[in-house]
């Protein structure tokens, strides 16, 4: 087992409950987690809370993104108060990103705040988004509009919960994985250039280094820029421009996130690259690494080049005065950038598919 912190890599579902006994006072619990997932796994969670004097219930929420909704909120809201959880209660998410960012925010908005602990069950969760404190739900409009910030009291990595999630799933966490190298670390960049999914899903050693880093890398960049004001946090969008454009103008449906993602990370490094800031040799070593771990270079049919601009130009990231975007300025390193050309990014595009 290795902590980060509060987060705490190969530990225990069966252990939560006593690890958070030590923290607070044991009292009532929600545990809110999708239909599937509580299936499989809710059982050594449940057992481990009630051994430590907790009293859990569980809420369970339909499976899917399109369910992070605030209609799904209020609806634990009412689990809540029906299972008597006052203000010293604890919310527990056990699922995907998905359940984190809903279960987070009920925690940060429930009675004005109640403790909260992350049980992440995806790769992506364990990497990404049960790291840094945000949480929320989609609009109709959009995806992650309302939200706050709330860090969890602990986050529980229990990596034996791996085995039963789809080879499509490992492969969206790894884009995550691949960014962390490709921004901010070379030696797990060469780790992963030497090794593939299957390898890594039969060595439990290696795979909880991969989370460890991987984690590590999320929780120093957040610490050091909670609130995304200096520009360090927005690092950890590198790839994700041109990926939420993807995502975006292929409605949600043809790519994962992280397919999205590996798209996004071939075309930053060309990016970097016309702009001088990225080793043009390095762009094919970019290539390679993402498809040793099965993902896609390039889009497999074009989308609009209209539409793609257009979604660009709603990035968070992109603002007044021409598209920012993050690249990469070596394997290991990248920055944001501004005042990108309009003919570099139409080149960009044009290699990657889009
Ligand atoms: N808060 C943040 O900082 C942050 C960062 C990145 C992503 N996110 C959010 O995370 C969400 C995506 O998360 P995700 O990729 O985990 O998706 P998800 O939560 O929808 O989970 C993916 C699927 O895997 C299933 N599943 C989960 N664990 C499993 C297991 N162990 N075995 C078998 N199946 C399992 C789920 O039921 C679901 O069907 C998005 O809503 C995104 O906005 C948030
Ligand atoms: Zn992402």
């Amino acid at each position: 087992m290795k902590k980060i912190g509060t987060i705490h890599i190969g530990a225990r579902l069966d252990d939560v409950g006593r690890t958070l006994a030590a923290r607070l006072e044991p009292g009532r619990a929600l545990v809110v987690s999708p239909t599937p997932v509580a299936r499989r796994w809710a059982s050594p969670l449940l057992a481990g809370l009630r051994r430590s004097g907790f009293d859990p219930s569980m809420a369970l929420i339909a499976d899917g993104e399109r369910h992070k909704t605030l209609s799904t909120v209020e609806k634990l809201y009412g689990r809540a108060l029906a299972a008597r959880l006052d203000r010293r209660s604890v919310v527990i998410a056990l699922g995907g990103g998905v359940a984190g960012d809903m279960a987070g925010f009920v925690a940060a908005t429930y009675m004005r705040g109640v403790p909260f602990v992350q049980c992440p069950t995806t790769l992506l969760a364990m990497v990404d988004a049960s790291i840094g404190g945000k949480t929320g739900v989609d609009l109709p409009e959009g995806k992650n509009l309302v939200g706050a910030f709330w860090q969890p009291a602990l986050v529980c990595m229990d990596l034996r919960v791996l085995k039963t999630l789809p080879d499509r799933h490992w492969r969206t966490g790894m884009a995550e994985v691949i960014k962390y190298g490709l921004m901010a670390d070379p030696r797990l960049w060469a780790r992963l250039e030497k090794s593939d999914l299957p390898t890594l899903k039969k060595n439990p050693r290696f795979l909880e280094q991969v989370v460890a880093v991987s984690a590590g890398i999320k929780a120093d960049v957040v610490a050091r820029d909670e609130r995304e004001t200096t520009g360090l946090r927005a690092t950890l969008n590198l790839g994700h421009t041109f990926a939420h454009a993807i995502e975006t103008v292929s409605g949600y449906t043809r790519y994962t996130h992280g397919e999205a993602v590996a798209i996004g990370l071939c075309a930053a490094a060309r990016l970097g690259a016309r702009m001088g800031l990225f080793p043009p040799a390095d762009i094919k070593r970019v290539d390679e690494l993402v498809r040793r771990w099965g993902l896609p270079v390039r889009v497999n049919r074009p989308l609009s080049r209209a539409g793609i601009l257009a979604a660009m130009g709603r990035d968070k990231k992109a603002l007044k005065g021409g598209f920012r975007f993050v690249v990469p300025t070596g394997i290991g390193r990248a920055k944001v950038v501004g005042g990108v050309a309009a003919n570099d990014l139409a080149g960009v595009l044009d290699e990657v598919g889009l």
